[in-house]
């Protein structure tokens, strides 16, 4: 199978500098990204190719939801954890119904069932039918995967509208805690709650003021909910990216910020597939003695945390 080089995903201009190849539309469909396409389901090797995912069936016969799972990061949890042995719910928006369909297609290659729903999670009606559909179609939930997210850049709080302050806390950390609240009656020793936050709470980033504060709460929230419910068996983790390429970056950020994105330690953006490993360690049984911490799949950015 070919795969184009994540190093390969810049051109440059006649400047020399790296340009970013395109711009999406908001939310962004990984179905419109090209050069390269996001891997899902590929790890690199040492010797700058690709392999497949090598699966163990580390989590057979476990029921998912996992927010956001039509693309990106989200796609690629879905796949790895069908190629463990889990069937799964993917939420989305409902403009990203095509992505959906994708996934479950590819979900469904690998045997598993993969149910979908298109709900905006900001509202906290929609959370708990979330866990109502979830535990119709599946029959419970051992896994709770907090994915989605909302970001836009700007580069002044005086810029920065409260209806979309209110709009990133409604969907970034709100639907986490209303999500996990309405499922954890359901779940049982051994289940496992992951969110996901990002290397830019870390790092401060201002020109993602309030995108930025919601990862902190992440953070917080994940380690406030371990402590919680470490002794009812339930572990509660955190994956922290860094740049990865998903129709987040190229529908949000501008050409500036993405230049730089794509120049971590490691010199290369990651894909979604080497973030969903962090993600199948945190929901096996090989974390089982990990709660309450956080994983940094970020190119080599150091952090404080
Ligand atoms: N791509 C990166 O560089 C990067 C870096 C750090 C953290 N992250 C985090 O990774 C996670 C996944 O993002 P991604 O990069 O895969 O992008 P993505 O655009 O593929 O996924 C984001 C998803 O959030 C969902 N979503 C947004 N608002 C929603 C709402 N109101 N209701 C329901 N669903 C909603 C969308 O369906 C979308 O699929 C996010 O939490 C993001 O903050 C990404």
């Amino acid at each position: 199978m070919h795969i184009s080089s994540p190093t390969a995903w810049s051109s440059s201009d006649d400047t020399g500098h790296k340009i970013p190849i395109q711009h999406l539309t908001k939310p962004g469909l990984q179905s419109d990204l090209e050069n390269p396409k996001p891997v899902s389901t590929h790890i690199p090797t040492e010797d700058g190719g690709y392999q497949i995912y090598k699966a163990a069936g580390k989590l057979e016969g476990k029921k998912a939801i996992i927010t956001g799972g039509d693309s990106g990061i989200g796609r690629a949890v879905a796949i790895l954890f069908a190629m463990e042995g889990a069937s799964s719910v993917i939420v989305y928006l409902p403009e990203e119904e095509s992505d959906a369909q994708e996934t479950k297609r590819r979900v469904e290659e690998y045997g598993q069932q993969c149910h979908t729903l298109a709900i905006d999670l900001r509202k906290k009606e929609n959370c708990q039918k979330t866990i109502d559909v979830s535990l119709q179609k599946m029959g419970g939930i051992d896994i709770l995967v907090n994915n989605a997210a909302f970001q836009d850049m700007l580069s002044d709080i005086s810029e920065l509208d409260e209806s979309q302050w209110e709009r990133t806390f409604d969907t970034n950390i709100h639907s986490f805690f209303y999500l996990s609240k309405y499922s954890l009656p359901h779940m049982k020793k051994g289940s496992t709650i992951i969110n996901c936050a990002s290397v830019n709470h870390y790092i401060g980033r201002g020109d993602l003021l309030d995108y930025t504060s919601t990862k902190g709460a992440i953070v917080a929230f994940t380690r406030g909910l371990a402590n919680q419910q470490m002794l009812k068996g339930i572990r509660v983790n955190c994956v922290c990216p860094g740049p990865i390429w998903t129709p987040l970056i190229p529908s949000t950020m501008s050409s500036q910020a993405m230049e730089a994105f794509s120049n971590p330690p490691m010199g290369r953006p990651g894909q979604p597939s080497e973030v969903a490993t962090c993600f199948v360690f945190l929901a096996s049984q090989d974390s089982s003695y990990i709660s309450g911490q956080c994983l940094h799949p970020n190119g080599g950015i150091m952090v404080n945390g």
